[in-house]
């Protein structure tokens, strides 16, 4: 039987990056991670029965081509080792193994700010995952957004790594509550494209621990995730595949990793010896590395047999954790199931980001609207590359729009030059709904794909629709469409409304109409800071094969720099209206190790239902060196009627306001804890003194 993992709602395990995974009493990470007891003495059992040629042989993977269930690893069948099948996300099940549900892209699925959705949509991937008989999910794609120009910034969630790590670990908890793997990818600081196959990062190890690597560390203790990949770049001089410091001293000794690093696809690994023994455990998809020259090297004493014993280990403990040897049979009914089909649609409205709003939105069930622009009937779901995925339909805006208004209702408004007719009918319609943004030959991954975006404008044509129906009408609502911000120069205020739709997914057009007529509440909130022009984002260079991060990108940067964002991390309006009571603290003073709860009461003040998100910031003490003006910490999302009322309850454990210096440590002192409804607007203030 299938033996499903428990889904593990885990408290904060506290230190953002101490090695105290395991707690003084009670299961430890191991454990948790593969409850079955006796596993380790099977793996131990088959280990001690392998020959050399069967351990080295599990080590690569097994096709060039993803066939059937997608791509496939070696087991030792005799022994009860089936190996791996692993198939694409993070937008749905890869398209090279069948058609099936495409949900919103990972950028629009952080803008949900919803982990329990998340956390759903998860569980319908496993599903259709292991529906296909795949057992190894490739996703989330979790790098951080530093620039928008990044052309696989559609598939991660955003630009924090505390938003991040919440919500990757609510998708991987999903996933892997099916009895499928989920492998958190690209590890670590993979945020450009077109030199990802050949590009040095550079960061000092603030800026790793700080940003590029605390979302990758609760996934892996909170989340429990399956497996890692590697990304294809450097990062200090190392190939990720072969960093000694990112897999083996953070990710496995100091995190406690018990699953198996495998390395990102073709030019993803290097070398034998050095990759093995910086912790790379598998190379996939085709032995070139590993393989039939891990076991030379083994046999010409160059590598120690135990470091291939350790890498089999992880493979063969995640297939025997995970019931892989006796897998239920997979039913296709799971695929595109009416279920599955009203989460995409769902997401896609709870992922909507309404920017603007001058009461134009919402729209009445009876209103006449026209509709106008590139992507209307577009069927925009994001990149081709390796995410892309095949739905048996993709219900466009139009077709959204005509079956929630009716077809009569929903007047085609083609390009301009416009006549008197024309004008006619902008005169008559409730709004005019232009449909904009971007597509997969725009943006995407490289050589599957667009790579990254040429600039960060919208394309002159669209800006000059938008001015033109700006001169023809004063509701002009504005759907864009893309991964992530794009430059609002020229364009801006032609809109009396902004919806971000993303790429909404296959039923996109329902779920944005759904927001459109305010049958669901405008929820979603940016999952980035949205800077108004490039000059006021940091140097994004795609082209030299050596590059430098740093602590300051998005509201970080944004709030060092004194500039202000066109639309703030965490904004975005809701149709309801909201107040805030000033909040509580649990105690005034904490120490390291504590728990403090943030309270404070939400107020309905609307007449219609809609969803809330509080926001958690924190500030350091002054003494803190370079501490970034301020730092998402928390968030909670409330549902409420009109007229309804809730105390919401943040928990912040003391210890992840920690910073890195040769140690994470929290400074002491007055620390200024502010909450509100983005990273600019944050009303109330409170103050926690933070003792050593
Ligand atoms: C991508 C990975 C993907 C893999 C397999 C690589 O090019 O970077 O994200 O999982 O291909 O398709």
């Amino acid at each position: 039987m299938r033996r499903l993992l428990p889904v593990l709602l885990l408290a904060c395990t506290g230190d953002p990056g101490a090695p105290a995974v395991d707690a003084p009493e009670g299961p430890t990470l191991l454990q948790r991670w593969c409850p079955a007891g006796d596993v380790e003495a099977q793996v131990d059992d088959a280990l001690a029965q392998m020959s050399l040629d069967e351990k080295t042989d599990q080590l690569a993977g097994a096709a060039s081509s993803p066939a059937g269930a997608g791509w496939r690893t070696p087991g030792v069948s005799r022994l009860g080792v089936p190996g791996l099948a692993m198939t694409d996300g993070p937008r749905g099940v890869a398209g090279y193994v069948g058609t099936a549900t495409a949900f919103p892209v990972g950028m629009a699925r952080g803008a949900s700010w919803d982990p329990d959705l998340e956390r759903r949509i998860g569980e319908a991937m496993g599903r259709e995952t292991a529906a296909f008989g795949a057992n190894v999910l490739l996703a989330p794609t979790m790098n951080i957004l530093r620039h928008p120009r990044w052309g696989r910034a559609q598939e991660t969630y955003g630009e924090d790594p505390h938003h991040m790590g919440v919500i990757a670990t609510a998708f991987v908890q999903g996933v892997q509550s099916q009895g499928v793997m989920a492998s958190a990818k690209h590890f670590a600081a993979n945020s450009i494209e077109d030199t990802r196959f050949e590009v040095d990062v550079t960061a000092d190890e603030r800026t790793l621990r700080e940003i590029y690597l605390p979302h990758f560390r609760r996934v892996v203790q909170e989340g429990l995730v399956g497996s890692v990949m590697s990304a294809y770049n450097k990062v200090n001089g190392d190939w990720c595949s072969e960093s000694v410091f990112l897999l083996t001293q953070v990710l496995k000794e100091e995190w406690g990793f018990p699953g198996f690093v495998e390395s990102d696809w073709a030019f993803g690994t290097h070398s034998t010896v050095a990759a093995l023994e910086a912790g790379l455990d598998l190379e996939m998809p085709a032995p070139i590395w590993f393989g039939d020259r891990t076991r030379d090297a083994v046999i010409a004493g160059e590598l120690d047999e135990s470091v291939v014993d350790e890498a089999v280990r992880r493979l063969v403990r995640a297939q025997l954790c995970y019931g892989l040897e006796d897998p239920a049979p997979a039913s296709r009914d799971a695929v595109e199931s009416s279920e599955h089909l009203a989460l995409a649609r769902e997401a896609a409205a709870r992922s909507a980001v309404l920017l603007r709003n001058d009461g134009t939105l919402p729209l009445d069930a009876g209103a006449n609207i026209a509709l106008l622009g590139p992507l209307a009937d577009a069927e925009n779901i994001g990149d081709t590359g390796s995410s892309a995925v095949q739905p048996s339909e993709i219900v466009t805006i139009a077709e959204g729009l005509d079956a929630a208004l009716g077809p009569a209702n929903v007047l085609r408004l083609g390009p301009p030059p416009w006549g008197p007719e024309d004008q006619a009918l902008l005169d008559t319609v409730d709004a005019a709904v232009a449909v904009v943004g971007l597509t997969s030959s725009d943006e995407g991954e490289s050589l599957l794909g667009a790579g990254d975006r040429d600039d960060y404008d919208l394309p002159a044509t669209q800006v000059a629709l938008l001015e033109e129906l700006a001169a023809h009408t004063d509701r002009v609502v504005v759907v864009l469409e893309g991964g992530s911000a794009i430059g609002t120069t020229g364009w801006i205020d032609t809109a009396d409304a902004l919806l971000m739709a993303w790429y909404p997914g296959s039923q996109g057009g329902h779920g944005i109409a759904d927001v459109l007529l305010g049958v669901t509440d405008a929820s979603g909130r940016l999952p980035f800071a949205w800077a108004a022009t490039d000059a006021d984002l940091p140097t994004f260079d795609n082209v030299s094969t050596a590059v430098t991060y740093d602590r300051w990108h998005g509201y970080r940067h944004l709030d060092r720099e004194g500039i202000a964002a066109a639309f703030p991390f965490g904004a975005g309006l809701s149709y309801a209206t909201w107040e805030t009571a000033e909040p509580t603290l649990s105690a005034d003073t904490a120490t390291s190790g504590d728990t403090v709860q943030v309270s404070l009461r939400v107020d309905n003040t609307g007449d219609r239902a809609g969803r809330h998100t509080v926001q958690l910031y924190a500030t350091a003490p002054e003494a803190e060196p370079e501490a970034p003006a301020k730092v998402l910490r928390g968030f909670a999302q409330v549902d409420l009627e009109a007229g309804a009322s809730e105390v919401v309850t943040l928990d912040l454990p003391v210890d992840e306001l920690a910073h890195w210096e040769d140690a994470w440590r929290v400074t002491p002192g007055a620390w200024t804890l502010r909450l509100g409804t983005d990273a600019d607007t944050l009303p109330h203030t409170l103050t926690l003194t933070v003792e050593p």
